[in-house]
């Protein structure tokens, strides 16, 4: 093979590991969901929640999305699956977080007034 025969094939190697990889981008794109969400609080009343707020503040999604899916919807899926006891996540992520930050003298959330949390 000459050098023109192989620099070609170099090039035709790059442009089709360069089109390979979009695809691949494609899949990797996280989906954050919406900025703000209204959780159902059932008897207590719906919670407005600062979804995207908290990712900031948060970083792993897995410290809340270890117990239900990303989706809308998920809390109560994983409840009546019986996946996710009633007030788990208000008690053992929500209400754990903010009063481990307050304990810390850092900013927290509401850590007992409910009225703070369902409106
Ligand atoms: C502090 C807790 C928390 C953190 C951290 C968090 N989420 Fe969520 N996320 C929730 C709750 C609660 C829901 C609502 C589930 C439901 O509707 O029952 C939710 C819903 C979603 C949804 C569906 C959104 C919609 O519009 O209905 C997506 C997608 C999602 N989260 C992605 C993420 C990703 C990606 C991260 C990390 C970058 C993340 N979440 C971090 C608590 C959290
Ligand atoms: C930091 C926010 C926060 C505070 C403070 C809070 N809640 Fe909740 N509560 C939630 C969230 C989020 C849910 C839905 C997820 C769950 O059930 O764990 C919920 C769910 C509930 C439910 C419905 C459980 C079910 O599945 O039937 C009741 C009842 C409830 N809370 C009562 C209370 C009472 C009473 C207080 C005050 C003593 C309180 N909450 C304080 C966030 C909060
Ligand atoms: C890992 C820590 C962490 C977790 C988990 C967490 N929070 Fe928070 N939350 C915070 C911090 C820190 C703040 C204070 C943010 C600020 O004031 O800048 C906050 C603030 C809030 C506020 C007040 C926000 C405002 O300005 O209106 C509410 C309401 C709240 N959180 C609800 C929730 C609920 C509901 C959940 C569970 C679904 C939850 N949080 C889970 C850390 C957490």
């Amino acid at each position: 093979m000459n050098k023109k025969v192989i620099a070609t094939c170099l090039a035709a190697c790059f442009i089709v590991a360069g089109l390979s990889l979009i695809p691949v981008s494609g899949i990797m794109a996280q989906d954050n969901g919406r900025p703000e969400l209204i959780l159902n609080g059932r008897s207590k009343g719906p919670v407005p929640f600062k979804h995207q707020l908290h990712q900031t503040i948060v970083k792993d999604c897995a410290v809340c999305h270890k117990d239900f899916e990303k989706k809308t919807g998920a809390l109560d899926e994983a409840k009546n699956a019986g996946t996710l006891k009633a007030k788990q996540v208000m008690t053992k992520t929500c209400i754990a977080c903010h009063k481990a930050k307050k304990n810390a003298g850092e900013k927290s959330g509401p850590t007992s007034s409910c009225s703070a949390c369902h409106s």
